[in-house]
């Protein structure tokens, strides 16, 4: 049996309208730069392509894939790099591209990982921020939504890989 979609916790117009203000805050500090865009697969992708779209600063993008969910809904605490960026970030203003923070472990895996680079400027933006499970700070510079401790479905975000493509975030109820 498949899992029930419980409610609609943000639209898309909600969505369209957020990532929006967040492109022109972006926009506005990165003016006269060029960041780059590192967008965590693979549920970062959605939320990447909408946020680029609506930047007017110029800007490049890059990719990158950890695991930290053992496809389920549980954290397994183990982050693993299973593709890393196609280009060197030394020097350059980086921007991690997240769909959600939850635990903040794999973001701080990663943002440790990138510092390391010795990028000019490293900052982070998140669409969704579970901030009541967080177990590490992490310093977040753009957020979404910060949403309840619920298991969220759509724009990007998976269960047990599929609905990512549902335009909307809703909360997931899953079978017991
Ligand atoms: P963290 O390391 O606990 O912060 O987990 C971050 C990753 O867990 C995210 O990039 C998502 O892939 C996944 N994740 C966390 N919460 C949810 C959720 O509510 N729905 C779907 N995926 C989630």
């Amino acid at each position: 049996m498949e899992p029930r979609i419980e409610r609609t916790l943000i639209s898309e117009v909600q969505i369209k309208q957020r990532v929006r203000e967040l492109a022109d805050d972006i926009s506005r500090d990165y003016k006269g730069k060029i960041p780059t865009l590192v967008s965590i697969l693979k549920g970062g992708i959605i939320f990447l392509t909408d946020l680029m779209r609506d930047l007017t600063v110029l800007h490049e993008i890059d990719f990158m894939s950890v695991s930290s969910y053992d496809s389920g809904m549980e954290t397994t605490g183990v982050v693993r790099i299973l593709a890393d960026l196609s280009r060197n970030i030394e020097g350059k203003d980086v921007i991690i591209v997240e769909d959600i923070v939850d635990s903040g472990l794999t973001l701080d895996y990663i943002r440790h990982i990138l510092l390391a680079r010795h990028p000019r400027s490293l900052k982070i933006c998140t669409l969704l921020d579970k901030k009541a499970r967080r177990l590490v700070e992490v310093p977040i510079d753009y957020i979404g939504f910060e949403i309840p401790n619920e298991f969220v479905i759509g724009y990007g975000l998976d269960y047990q890989e599929k609905y990512r493509n549902l335009p909307y975030v809703a909360i997931m109820v899953p079978n017991e």
